[in-house]
């Protein structure tokens, strides 16, 4: 890998350089509605293994499987009626499905790190899709973030944590929705809320009309994000402040005030989009970070199930 990562844009030139790095068994990072991806070609096994190693990324945490439609993901999951009808209301959108390989699938093993089933989404930005049709392939790409750390939700955020050790970020600006994909794993039998995300629960469950089953300590699929903790910045992380301590930073919401308030309006999408972006900022201050309480409604589910990671106890 060359040592100098490039910065590159998203007019047709640069689309077409960042599908040939891909080609070419490259890492490139581009961005999604829901934070930056670090993608590589997913059938390319050694591609996919400097995911890993760019990330320092623990081997058995699979990785979600990009493609430019529907007609592509049918390539490489069992499709099934269930699986059709969330597809069509989410796709393409902040929504990963994992359900069961399909024979002659062609991914790398590594991608799904061994399991029988791989996690697929159709992502809606138009800068991810123009770059998954110029590819016309599947594109393997987990956050663009070194492992265990905050999501990028900017091209400044990949470039602070990956420089040096990726081909090329693809500039495309601030991610709206700012929240990791919901992920669902979709079988005949049920259907289950992997991880909370861009996509509020309360929407699949209308759809589908029917309460999903959330993932239990004792199921044995393996789910994901299940390392405790997770999105961590640098300093200690407090939740359900009221109030910073002295020697606090403040992440406010609402009528709560902060040293940043995620929406002072109170407005949860509003919130999840700047979620990371200010977790970076306040983190870059040093000083342990106090945060204020978030509805668990909607969105703010997702939100929380982040807080709650970003202020788990460190694994070393
Ligand atoms: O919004 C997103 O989902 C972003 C953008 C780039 O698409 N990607 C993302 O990827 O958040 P990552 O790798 O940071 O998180 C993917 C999660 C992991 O926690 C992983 O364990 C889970 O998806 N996952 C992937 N394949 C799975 C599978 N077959 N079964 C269960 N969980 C799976
Ligand atoms: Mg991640």
């Amino acid at each position: 890998m060359d040592s100098t990562t490039r910065i590159i844009a998203t007019d047709d030139d640069g689309i077409t350089q960042a599908a040939g790095i891909l080609r070419a068994g490259g890492l490139v990072a581009f961005p999604t509605e829901t934070v930056y991806g670090l993608g590589a070609d997913a059938r390319n096994g050694t591609a996919v293994a400097a995911i890993y190693e760019a990330k320092g990324r623990p081997s058995f945490n699979p990785l979600i499987v990009h493609v430019p439609d529907i007609e592509h993901a049918r390539r490489y999951i069992a499709w099934s009626e269930t699986t059709d009808r969330i597809a069509a209301a989410f796709w393409p959108g902040p929504l990963s499905i994992v359900a069961p390989l399909r024979d002659g699938h062609g991914l790398s093993s590594l991608v799904t790190a061994g399991l029988p089933t791989v996690a697929i989404r159709v992502p809606a930005h138009p800068v991810a899709r123009a770059l998954l049709a110029a590819f016309d392939g599947p594109v393997a790409a987990p956050s663009a973030n070194p492992s265990g750390r905050i999501s990028p939700t900017r091209p400044a955020h990949v470039r602070d944590g990956l420089s040096g050790r990726i081909d090329a970020i693809v500039d495309g600006g601030a991610c709206p929705v700012g929240l990791e994909s919901t992920i669902l794993g979709v079988s005949d039998q049920q259907v289950t809320l992997l991880r909370e995300g861009g996509i509020s629960a309360e929407r699949v469950e209308a759809l589908l009309a029917a309460s999903l089953h959330r993932h239990g300590e004792n199921d044995t699929l393996n789910a994901p994000g299940q390392m405790g903790s997770h999105y961590a910045p640098g300093a200690a992380v407090r939740l359900n402040a009221r109030k910073a301590a002295n020697d606090e930073v403040m992440l406010g919401f609402g009528d709560v005030p902060g040293t940043l308030n995620l929406s002072q309006s109170g407005d949860l999408a509003e919130a999840a989009a700047n979620l990371f972006e200010y977790l970076h900022r306040l983190d870059a201050t040093g000083a342990p970070i106090a945060v204020a309480p978030i509805p668990e409604t909607g969105l703010g589910r997702a939100i929380n199930d982040r807080l709650r990671r970003a202020a788990a106890p460190r694994e070393s």
